[in-house]
């Protein structure tokens, strides 16, 4: 059958991404990490120095895009274009010039509807029990009707400073007000400050990487 869909949304530096990755491992389920997909996305179109501001040019550049992503073990992300050999860019995607273009990709609706479409079908043809997805709009948009759906939060300085430890040559103030940029962009198009109905909030603020973890484990327990 399909997979059983763990939802969680939460903004940039909440914990989201290492703590979905760590309990879809423990719970013997894959994990959809939708903003890798976004960030391929504007750096394909970077790459192939398509106007990010144009939807038709990105819709246009995803009728020609190949992007694949592991949902098991280390991520490995791999974008191509048509006729072209894919090129692994796990790395690529993570720098900080895509992050600080990907908002501009992501606010297109028919670029985020076609990624929906993607990402559903990804899930269905897992083969996983289970697959933790995560993004902005997975518990409202993309998942609505998952069994589980969590919006992890944290205050900006903790969401900072642990994004600082992962930036370096960059200041603490300078990661703050690059998230904070970012959140507000992201967040002219969805809402993933405040849960929709039903879903359950989790802040991670005083929780500890392990503490965060287990939290989430719970809350799937609780219904599995
Ligand atoms: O999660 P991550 O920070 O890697 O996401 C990168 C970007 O992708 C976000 O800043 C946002 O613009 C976009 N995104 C989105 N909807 C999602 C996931 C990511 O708009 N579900």
């Amino acid at each position: 059958g399909d997979p059983i869909l763990v939802a969680i949304d939460g903004p940039a530096g909440s914990g989201k991404s290492s703590v979905s990755r760590a309990s879809a491992d423990r719970l013997g389920f894959g994990i959809l990490d939708t903003g890798a997909a976004y960030r391929a996305l504007a750096w394909i179109a970077l790459q192939a120095g398509v106007d990010l501001d144009t939807e038709a040019a990105v819709v246009q550049l995803m009728d020609a895009w190949a992007f694949s992503i592991t949902m098991r073990g280390e991520q490995r992300v791999t974008v191509g274009l048509a006729g072209a050999e894919p090129i692994d860019a796990t790395a690529a995607i993570r720098e900080h010039s895509v992050s600080g273009q990907v908002s501009r990709v992501s606010k297109h609706p028919v670029v985020r509807e076609r990624l929906n479409e993607m990402f559903r079908e990804l899930v269905a043809a897992s083969g996983l029990p289970g697959v933790v997805i995560e993004g902005r709009d997975i518990t409202t948009v993309v998942a609505p009707d998952a069994p589980v759906r969590i919006l992890m939060t944290a205050s900006a300085e903790a969401r900072a400073s642990r994004r600082a430890g992962e930036l370096e040559g960059l200041s603490h103030a300078q990661v703050l007000a690059d998230i904070a940029a970012r959140d507000a962009k992201d967040a002219l198009v969805v809402d993933f400050f405040n849960p929709a109905p039903g879903v359950t909030l989790v802040d991670t603020s005083d929780l500890n990487f392990e503490q965060s973890v287990q939290t989430v484990i719970d809350i799937v327990e609780a219904v599995r």
